[in-house]
């Protein structure tokens, strides 16, 4: 079998048009969307994703407020900031980018964020209103991963997905969404035995191991969905996922690439979570 490769770029570029829409009724309504991305230090990772943040709110006609702040801000300093960003009723959304500088508590930082504009979903109170099913600002990646799947036209409800990682920003949350889509669903990571025997029942397989080309052609049952969450940078600059594509996209009936997979969803999702934030906090909706 040749797979199917899921277009993560169109999808995503549907969905921002669909926001762009969306944001436009709203300022005719007089509500104007509007989220404040804060970046700390110098990371350059952090400050690609950053741009590319404020494009996407450009694009979809979302005010983005920038907050750039100094690797060696005090976690006080930071924390009023983000109480200020709360208190102000023209901003929805707050997002601090991680990785924060060590010096700085990354749960305790975001714990301060009001969770109605906690757009990236990782507060305590939207991580728990997501193990409960209620969750309405969900994680940007995993949600993004969620619309891949449902968009491509496969059904999830009744399949064994196994979700390869268990980090709070991918592996947890999107094992969480595959539940409430009603699939049996196991976590694998490093202290998993024979993860081979397991990777090989699943019908949803999702990669967020950040080991490069992790998953192999032999690991996978015939037909399996593949989504590969992985960014891994090469020795040689080139990205490559943490599923082997190559070969593995023989086996399986959907696959998703790296880059153009899951990689530009997570944006779309972050903008979605904004004009949501904004409905809800003018009267269309409860969070
Ligand atoms: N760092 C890596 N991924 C993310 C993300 O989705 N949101 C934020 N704020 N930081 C990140």
């Amino acid at each position: 079998m040749l797979a199917n490769i899921i277009d993560g770029k169109k999808i995503s570029a549907d969905i921002k048009d669909e926001v762009k829409n969306e944001t436009a009724k709203l300022k005719e309504k007089g509500i104007e969307p509007c989220l404040a991305v804060i970046l700390v230090g110098n990371d350059a990772a952090s400050q690609v994703y950053v741009r590319n943040k404020k494009k996407a709110c450009e694009y979809t006609g979302i005010k983005s407020l920038s907050y750039e702040l100094d690797e060696d801000i005090k976690e006080d300093e930071l924390i009023k900031l983000i109480d200020e960003l709360n208190n102000r009723d023209d901003v929805n959304g707050i997002l601090v980018q991680l990785p924060l500088p060590k010096h700085i508590d990354e749960q305790k930082i975001l714990l301060k964020i009001k969770p109605s504009k906690d757009v990236d979903g990782f507060h305590p109170y939207n991580t728990g209103l997501l193990s409960i099913g209620k969750a309405v600002l969900k994680p940007c990646t995993p949600a993004g991963i969620i619309e891949l799947i449902n968009r491509s036209n496969i059904e999830i409800s009744g399949k064994n997905a196994v979700v390869i990682g268990r980090s709070n920003i991918v592996g947890k949350p999107v094992s969480m969404l595959l539940l409430s889509e009603n699939a049996t669903v196991t976590v694998c990571h490093s202290k998993t035995k024979d993860i081979n025997k397991t990777i090989k029942n699943a019908d949803i397989v999702v990669a967020a191991v950040g080991i490069p080309y992790f998953v192999k052609e032999d690991m996978v049952k015939d037909g399996a969905v593949v989504i590969d969450v992985g960014i891994n940078r090469l020795e040689n600059g080139h990205l490559a996922g943490d599923v082997d594509f190559e070969n593995v996209s023989k086996k399986a009936s959907y696959i998703t690439p790296v880059p153009g997979g899951v990689g530009p969803m997570t944006i779309a999702m972050l903008m979605k979570n904004c004009l949501l934030a904004a409905k809800a906090q003018n009267g269309g909706g409860d969070i």
